[in-house]
């Protein structure tokens, strides 16, 4: 590693994360330990004394962004900070990083980030400091509790990693083996991020219904249990959870869906291809039906709920009228939001053995037209709000003076004009107008005054 012009011992610090919501989890963990030990978040990467870019592995372009990241992190004065690669990246290359990226002075992997502080006192010593360990004690016992939020929403992860090996995808390598995190501990989490003023709680996990654990009386509980115990903490107005997997979805959750005030009527449900014989070759272990099926229970419980989806388009050997069969389910189901990603060939997978890669022409091809099919769904969802009353839970400020941002159940942008509201309100809004992204609102009571 080629040390000469890094900090020694960093003062500032900024974390860049990429990737999912967990990624985002991890950087404000990692935020957190850090200015618990006195350092102080840079708001600009190279500024910063230790620049941590928390990485993500799913698809060739989230890695190829990072390196060109790594490229760009000399001041104009020909130094640069210290730099630390995290996430996932870290963990599927580990030291194979520093040999690609000369300046690279830490590689820490997902389960190892607690140890950050002693790998920052390692490259500021000069020697090599990789860690991509996935101990049997967990991170999160090491790391601090939660401190004071900016935000009336916060991420909690509930559990990590994935069993369940889909042929295209890396994250049963990055993050390892499913663990569920603690009864007490989850809770502990929550209230604490409650005393700090959240309102609104995302549950999150590669397969977060695929929690399970003990609660204090020792019973055995599903996420359903779990949420249902989280939903009596009083100052918490709302429960959301991502990304489930359709073999997780449990009768008990399908029916907290109808029972649970808190628990948001929304559902991200990735399905990845509406055809049988792809969904073989993805090792998905669901069917079209059977997660049609789920589809309509959910809704049995929850008529209103706003449901949401992955798509892989040009999985290896994808026909035009199997990709049809995906356009076929995303009118089936019509979903409110979906993503939509071009297959990745991924090192290491069995998928990138496979025979019938389909040409880069045609993904696109495809995708534009998944696109459009999802977006026609969105602004058909957004437009039938419109003359709605509902509650919206305000996250941040909007570009005009007095306009303030919120989140509507479905999980849906509003914008509206109340100077005299704040960050942190839950108001009663009447939806005024939908456009494909966002939706406009007005409060209630000003109408009624
Ligand atoms: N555990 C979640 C998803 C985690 S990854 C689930 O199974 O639903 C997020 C999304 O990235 C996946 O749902 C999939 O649509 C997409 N993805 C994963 N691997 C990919 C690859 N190799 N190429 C393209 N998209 C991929
Ligand atoms: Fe990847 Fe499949 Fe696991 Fe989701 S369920 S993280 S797509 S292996
Ligand atoms: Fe990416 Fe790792 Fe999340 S590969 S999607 S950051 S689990």
């Amino acid at each position: 590693m080629n040390r000469n012009d890094a900090p020694k011992t960093p003062a500032t610090f900024h974390v860049k994360s990429f990737g999912c919501q967990m990624n985002v989890y991890d950087g404000e963990r990692m935020a957190e330990m850090l200015g618990a030990r006195g350092m102080t978040a840079a708001a600009e990467g190279v500024d910063a004394d230790l620049v941590i870019l928390n990485t993500c592995h799913i698809r060739e372009k989230a890695v190829d962004k990072v390196y060109s990241d790594i490229g760009r992190m000399t001041r104009d004065d020909g130094t640069r900070p210290m730099i630390a690669v995290a996430g996932c990246v870290a963990q599927a290359e580990g030291s194979e990083i520093s040999r690609r990226a000369r300046n690279v002075d830490i590689v820490v992997g997902p389960q190892a980030y607690h140890r950050l502080p002693d790998l920052i006192d390692r490259a500021g010593r000069g020697e090599a400091a990789v860690d991509t360990d996935m101990p049997a004690a967990s991170k999160f016992g090491a790391l601090p509790a939660r401190s004071k939020q900016a935000r009336p929403t916060a991420f909690l992860t509930i559990m990590e990693g994935c069993d369940k090996f889909c042929t295209y995808c890396v994250v049963p390598y990055t993050r390892g083996a499913e663990i569920s995190r603690s009864w007490n501990a989850i809770l502990d989490e929550a209230k604490a991020l409650v005393d700090g003023g959240v309102r609104e709680i995302t549950l999150l996990g590669q397969n977060v219904n695929a929690w399970t654990g003990e609660d204090d009386r020792g019973r055995m509980q599903g996420m359903d249990g779990l949420v249902r115990e989280l939903a009596k903490i009083s100052g918490l107005a709302r429960i959301r959870y991502t990304t489930s997997h359709p073999n997780d979805m449990s009768d008990g959750l399908i029916a907290a869906h109808g029972e649970e005030p808190k628990l948001m009527p929304f559902l991200h449900l990735p399905v990845q291809s509406g055809n049988d014989r792809i969904l073989k070759a993805m090792n998905r272990s669901h069917s079209v039906d059977s997660y049609l099926r789920i589809i309509e229970r959910v809704r049995e419980m929850r008529p209103d709920i706003a449901l949401s989806g992955d798509f892989i388009v040009g999985f290896p050997g994808e026909s035009d009228a199997e990709f049809e069969d995906t356009l076929r389910i995303v009118d089936q189901v019509r979903y409110a939001q979906c993503y939509s990603f071009k297959y990745s060939s991924r090192p290491g997978t069995p998928a990138a053995d496979m025979d019938g890669q389909i040409a880069a022409e045609v993904m696109d091809e495809r995708l534009a037209r998944l696109q459009a099919a999802i977006n026609r769904h969105q602004v058909t969802f957004n437009s039938a709000t419109v003359g709605r009353s509902t509650n919206i839970l305000l996250e941040r400020k909007g570009r005009y003076p007095g306009q303030l941002i919120g989140k509507s159940p479905w999980l849906q942008s509003v914008h509206i004009t109340a100077p005299e509201l704040g960050i942190g309100d839950m108001v009663e809004v009447e939806i005024i107008s939908a456009g494909p992204n966002s939706l406009a609102g007005q409060p209630s009571r000003r109408k009624a005054a």
